[in-house]
């Protein structure tokens, strides 16, 4: 690891490029890498502690919630809570943003949008699951109680954004709007070391990423991609290569390294597709924007969306700029 610089260094280094923020990014990011430990430390013993499986009840989307996505959530919760700059935290395990109200958040200006457990389904399997975080200012007056229009912000307007991948190692990624920068962590001593910097997803990429299962309720733009995907597109390109893991910060990870694209589209009755525009798709896209990529809803781009719900669903095309153009082309061209 060449010249060992921390997250907390790095975070401490490059304040200045958000002036406004003087220290309290690093606070907020000091909470989120606390939780990650001991998000990490569970995930990998979870085979041991009662940590795997349900936790016998279910989430605002009546999805069954995993014992890990418990877990996290409180934690990122309290770490969060006990730093004082946070005045609110809207969560995919939360049917509603849970205001923060100790002394010491009076006048707290910042709240934070997250997806505790992405990829929940994957725990009990063994295979990588992660963690997306979304900052804003608030925009509510600072001494009064947060108010949901804090939380139902256009992505452009995110002071940062990031994920935590738990895989083969557990890494953090994140952007303030200066780049994007990835740190693996070392459980040995605890501590996130700069191994990514300046991620840049490649312009063009041979990797699609669509849950095929959904096929026949596609659009008929994304069937019409997928099939140019699996033809040979140019003399000389091999076909593409089709990988599609079920948690998104594992898809997204791999093809920001490698370049690639990452579809989920409305489906049958899903008319806005799956994933959650708040704390899922405005932070990837504000990552893989910052890193040269494109991200949108396969008509327009993702972080101007004006949201109008916690837990909204968009259908969300993300990855290398030329492969999100082409299937936006072919959206377009059929008009579905
Ligand atoms: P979460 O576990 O936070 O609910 O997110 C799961 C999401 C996302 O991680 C993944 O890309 C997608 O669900 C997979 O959905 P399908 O199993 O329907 O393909
Ligand atoms: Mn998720
Ligand atoms: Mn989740």
């Amino acid at each position: 690891m060449n010249n060992l610089v921390t997250l907390g260094e790095f975070v401490i280094q490059h304040q200045q490029d958000y002036p406004e923020a003087t220290g309290d990014l690093s606070q907020i990011f000091g909470a989120i890498k606390l939780a990650s430990k001991l998000v990490h430390r569970e995930i990998n013993k979870a085979g041991i502690a009662d940590i795997v499986g349900y936790a016998g009840q279910k989430n605002v989307q009546g999805e069954q919630q995993q014992k890990l996505d418990v877990y996290a959530n409180d934690k990122f919760k309290t770490a969060l809570a006990a730093r004082g700059l946070v005045c609110g935290l809207a969560s995919e395990e939360e049917e509603s943003f849970v205001e923060f109200t100790q002394p010491q958040h009076k006048g707290s200006k910042y709240i934070v949008l997250i997806d505790p457990i992405d990829g929940s389904s994957n725990i009990d399997v063994n295979v990588a699951v992660g963690t997306i975080f979304s900052i804003y200012r608030r925009v509510s007056p600072h001494q009064e109680p947060v108010q949901i229009e804090d939380f139902l912000q256009c992505g452009t307007e995110q002071v940062a954004a990031g994920y935590v991948i738990y895989g083969s190692s557990t890494m953090l990624v994140y952007t303030t709007g200066n780049g994007v920068n990835g740190f693996t962590f070392d459980p040995s001593i605890g501590v996130y070391y700069l191994s990514h910097p300046n991620m840049a997803i490649p312009s063009k990429g041979t990797i699609y990423s669509v849950n095929e299962g959904n096929y026949v309720h596609f659009p008929v733009g994304v069937k019409q991609y997928i099939k140019y995907c699996q033809e040979n597109d140019e003399a000389t390109q091999r076909p593409y290569t089709s990988r599609y893991i079920g948690s998104l910060v594992a898809d997204f990870h791999r093809n920001l390294l490698k370049g690639g694209i990452f579809i989920y589209p409305s489906y049958a009755e899903n008319a806005c597709g799956k994933l959650r525009l708040l704390y899922e798709c405005n932070p990837m896209a504000f990552i893989m924007e910052q890193a040269g990529g494109a991200a949108s809803d396969g008509r327009s781009r993702i972080i101007e969306r004006v949201p109008n719900a916690l837990h909204q669903r968009t259908p969300f095309f993300v990855g290398s700029p030329k492969m999100v153009e082409k299937a936006e082309a072919f959206m377009a061209y059929v008009g579905s």
